[in-house]
């Protein structure tokens, strides 16, 4: 009998074993998993570790503390980096270059895996949910074990003690599921601020956007998962929490119980322990009235909103199907100005759309003059296969783009430095994130408005929310002192 058959044998006994009711099943697969680490630690004569890298955004953060959280119950211990019993890579496809550094990254860890015999190598995330990518890895990446998508991370312990039992790469990718489990075990990043889920997928498809391929459809949490799931974290000691989903303002719509996301928010400010609320992203096309009065008349939602506006020009946005015109986008950010005076406003900006001119871009660049951002976060156009925009006509060259993307940044970059210095000599409180890592002497802390301070303090300030006095502007963040 073949090694591998061996091996299979005693997986088919174990999955045969399990339980079908989603929690238990997973519960079960934790233990077998746990008594499997246990027994090669024992062999390696230390404990297993393990590391796990994200490369996307904070909805891909979240999923790495859960599968982290999994981990962590079947007995691995964090590792501070590569050097691991096993390492997880959750990926990202929103532009190349997100997949290029996994990939980058990929032959170091094969040098790695050759210098340890327990290592084991995993990927997931949504560069997994792409059929070419998948198909990369088996020819060129042989020695990855374990290939999960974005949807079957709540049987992360089911995978993990298939890969504990085979000796070959195991591929599991569900298209298009949005099914929601509650409850996993999850290991938090941060000890006083937490990410929350309250919608997975997204229905926008802007036509750039790989997202809703390898995210699925929009699906909104139950509100009473979410205010437990809070309650528990403020019990925990969490007072900041960022609720997060591709378009939050759509949140509610599809449940058995319609509810918005302004009537939400109210849920949320009602718990104990909660000091800040902060959400994204927010999509301008579903901005509600409702929503700018619930900030308005909140004590707890940060003075911050993150609205991408994507383009000035009100013909590139209607070929990035974003549903909304300059025009429109002007005038919410007027009445959020008006009703909230010190609010932060954020933006993300596409440079070099197919088909946009120099005209076009002179209209982002006048939006741009015209809101004052706080922040934005540029973009160079990155063609994702399978999305309508990449085999759209005109795609912009190279040289062009990267001329614009230098003008839009000095742009940017000018007026964030103005807005901020204009805070200099006021006072604020600030939810303190850590030391700081240049000078020990230094804590760093996060302003409502999202702008960050350093001044004077030790670790025991961490999580705690104190009154500063902002001294100097230094750009883009401030040195202050405490009141
Ligand atoms: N759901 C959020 C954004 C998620 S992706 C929203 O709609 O605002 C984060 C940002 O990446 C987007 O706002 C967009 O500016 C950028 N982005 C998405 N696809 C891109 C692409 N193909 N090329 C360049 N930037 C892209
Ligand atoms: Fe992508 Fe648009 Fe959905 Fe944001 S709203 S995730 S940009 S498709
Ligand atoms: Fe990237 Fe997936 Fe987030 S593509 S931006 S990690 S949803």
């Amino acid at each position: 009998m073949s090694k591998k058959k061996i091996i299979n044998t005693r997986l088919t006994a174990i999955l045969e074993a399990a339980p079908t009711e989603d929690l238990d099943r997973q519960d079960y697969f934790i233990k077998v998993a746990k008594e499997e680490v246990a027994k090669r630690s024992e062999a390696a004569g230390r404990p297993m570790t393990c590391c796990v890298n994200t490369f996307g955004c904070q909805m891909n953060a979240r999923d790495s503390e859960k599968i982290l959280g999994v981990l962590e119950k079947a007995g691995y211990v964090e590792s501070e980096d590569e050097h691991a019993d096993f390492v997880i890579y959750n990926t990202c496809t929103v532009r190349e270059n997100a997949c290029n550094r996994v990939y980058g990254r990929l032959g170091y860890l094969s040098t790695l895996k050759k210098k340890n015999e327990f290592m084991k190598i995993a990927l997931c995330g949504c560069m997994m949910q792409e059929e070419h990518v998948r198909e990369k890895i088996h020819q060129s990446y042989p020695f990855v074990d374990l290939v999960f998508g974005t949807h079957n991370i709540y049987k992360f312990a089911e995978l993990l003690v298939e890969m504990l039992f085979s000796d070959f790469q195991i591929v599991e990718v569900v298209e298009g599921s949005n099914k929601i489990v509650e409850e996993l075990p999850i290991v938090r990043k941060y000890s006083y601020k937490s990410g929350v889920n309250i919608t997975f997928g997204c229905n926008n498809f802007c036509s750039y956007c790989i997202v809703p391929y390898v995210r699925g459809r929009e699906k909104s949490r139950e509100p009473k998962d979410i205010i437990r799931e809070i309650e528990k974290l403020a019990s925990d000691g969490v007072v900041e929490v960022m609720l997060l989903g591709q378009n939050v303002n759509s949140y509610g719509k599809g449940l058995a119980d319609p509810i918005t996301f302004a009537e939400l928010l109210q849920e949320v400010e009602k718990i104990d322990g909660i000091e800040r609320i902060r959400f994204m992203t927010s999509h301008p096309k579903d901005l509600s009235d409702e929503l700018i009065e619930v900030m308005a008349n909140s004590k707890k939602i940060c003075r911050h909103l993150h609205l991408p506006v994507q383009s000035g020009s009100s013909r590139i946005l209607k070929i990035m199907n974003r549903h909304y015109d300059r025009e429109h986008y002007l005038n919410l950010v007027k009445k959020i100005r008006e009703k909230l005076p010190d609010v932060a406003l954020t933006t993300d900006i596409i440079v070099g759309f197919p088909g946009e001119t120099e005209e076009d871009f002179l209209e982002t660049l006048s939006l741009v003059k015209e809101v004052e951002y706080d922040s934005a976060f540029t973009f160079i156009y990155s063609k994702r296969t399978g999305t309508p925009a990449a085999s759209m006509p005109d795609q912009v060259p190279e040289d062009v783009v990267k001329d614009r993307f230098d003008r839009l940044l000095k742009e940017v970059q000018e007026i964030s430095e103005k807005r901020a210095r204009a805070y200099e000599g006021q006072d604020a409180t600030v939810l303190v994130e850590s030391v700081n890592e240049q000078d020990a002497s230094l804590v760093t802390g996060r302003m409502s408005n999202n702008l960050l301070v350093h001044f004077p303090g030790d670790k025991d300030l961490i999580g705690k929310l104190v009154d500063v006095h902002l001294d100097t502007c230094k750009g883009f963040y401030f040195l202050g002192s405490r009141k």
